[in-house]
């Protein structure tokens, strides 16, 4: 018997795969299909894929011609499973070849020539309409967006808007979008808003934006105070809106797959949780001079907090703040200390003193220790009381990350809410409310 197997997503399944499949089946007696997952497509950079796995995976069913299938969720599978399931023929289509070479050594390759006029990014294109995206902000931020966001497919940045017309002309010259000086022109032209202004500007830019009927996601820390978070989400969800903190690393694939391994029992039940984010600014710059809302944790916290609530939850016994000062009384380092009834949390973070940014999870019967920039999960070990027994993992971080947050928001507005655990509007309340008693006490 010869045995066949062939790998895709098979998104908005559609001619292409119908006949890459039967041709597959021709070549043998057996055809097995991996199907890949969700978090292995995002993590090879294939954003916006439309269809849950169960319905790619009944959709090549339904073709017929599977006698088996698969999920494929690694890179390296491809091997194993060759040898795994005693494979003879490995076949894809012509958009790889050369690609798939290697595996040459283990069994047949072959290229099946594949259909023209087709594929799930065309139709992913065509069945909608491309979503437009305006920039508020023409910080170092929103430069990193605009690349980013050409790589999720299905949306487009639509143009700027900044009350001070040099920076926005200035901006959309270099980027080749659009800007607007006025709010409303700018809001006619787009269906949704990334907000990177000023924190303090968050909060009057996400109600407008959501009374115009956008969806919103907007940099962290979105607001600073609990009520208006609450307001906010309130008013996007009775409206059929969607809200979204961008905080990057709730999105990015190595910070959910270190969730899932951290809460799997693997470390016993987790009892402290220390994160770290420093980063050296020049006294001059807005982040340290900006006596209301600049300092460290406003900056930075979003992102230490993150871990201690994905992990712990959101209602802490009690939140405690150490502080040091500049001498214009913002803060250059804070270490925000969390209590719940069964664990502990530490959130550090600096603008004007140096440490190594690290995650640190620990539990019962070992711990996790996340390698700097943890906020960009990329690798990290599970250790245990004997140094020998060591796990290792690690994942991609794509560019500058953005593109997770961007695809999650996209999906969340196109209806499918695969993505709404990742942060949810309870911790991006929580974290307003947090961030509202550090500034008080901070006074
Ligand atoms: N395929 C094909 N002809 C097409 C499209 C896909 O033969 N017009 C083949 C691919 O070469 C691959 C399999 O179908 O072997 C699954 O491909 P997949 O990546 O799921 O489909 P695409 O339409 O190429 O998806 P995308 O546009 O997202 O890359």
């Amino acid at each position: 018997m010869i045995k066949v197997i062939t790998y895709g997503t098979f998104d908005l399944f559609h001619e292409g795969h119908y006949r890459l499949l039967q041709r597959a089946k021709e070549l043998g007696d057996y055809l097995i299909v991996g199907v890949t997952t969700e978090e292995y497509d995002q993590a090879r950079g294939k954003l916006n894929v439309v269809d849950s796995l169960m319905t790619r995976i009944e959709n090549v069913r339904k073709s017929g011609f599977a006698d088996e299938i698969i999920i494929e969720e690694s890179p390296g599978q491809k091997f194993r499973d060759i040898k795994k399931y005693n494979i003879d023929v490995f076949t894809v289509g012509s958009d790889w070849i050369g690609q798939f070479d290697y595996l040459n050594d283990y069994c047949k390759v072959v290229y099946l020539e594949r259909t023209k006029n087709i594929s799930s990014t065309m139709l992913r294109t065509q069945n909608k309409h491309i979503h437009r995206i305006g920039i508020i902000g023409t910080g170092r931020i929103s430069e990193r967006f605009i690349p980013e966001v050409k790589l999720v497919s299905g949306i487009n940045a639509q143009g700027i808007y900044n009350p001070n017309t040099e920076s926005a002309i200035r901006f959309a010259e270099k980027w080749q979008i659009n800007y607007y000086t006025k709010l409303e022109d700018f809001f006619d032209a787009v269906d949704s808003v990334y907000i990177a202004s000023p924190h303090e500007t968050h909060y009057d830019y996400i109600k407008m934006a959501l009374e115009h009927g956008k969806h919103v996601l907007c940099e962290k820390p979105m607001v600073l105070e609990k009520a208006q978070a609450e307001e906010l989400f309130s008013y996007a969800e009775e409206h059929n809106l969607i809200l979204f903190e961008g905080i990057k690393t709730a999105y990015c694939p190595g910070f959910n797959k270190l969730l899932g391994i951290a809460c799997s029992g693997m470390i016993g039940s987790i009892r402290n949780v220390e994160a770290c984010f420093t980063k050296l600014e020049s006294p001059s710059s807005r982040e340290l001079t900006n006596l209301k809302y600049g300092g460290s944790f406003t900056e930075l916290g979003s992102y230490v907090m993150l871990p201690i609530f994905k992990i712990f939850g959101t209602e802490p016994e009690d939140v405690r703040f150490d502080l040091i000062k500049a001498e214009n009384g913002l803060d250059i380092f804070t270490k925000a200390h969390f209590k719940y009834p069964n664990g502990l949390g530490t959130a550090s973070c600096g603008l004007g003193v140096k440490s190594e940014g690290q995650l640190i999870i620990s539990g019962t019967q070992g711990y996790i220790i996340v390698e700097a920039p943890w906020w960009k999960t990329t690798y990290f070990e599970v250790r245990h009381e004997n140094p020998k027994e060591v796990e290792k993992y690690s994942e991609r971080f794509l560019g500058d990350g953005l593109r997770y947050e961007i695809s999650d928001f996209l999906s969340m507005i196109n209806g499918n809410r695969k993505s709404d655990f990742k942060l949810t509007r309870k911790d991006s309340i929580a974290m307003a409310e947090v961030m509202e008693s550090f500034l008080e006490q901070r006074k």
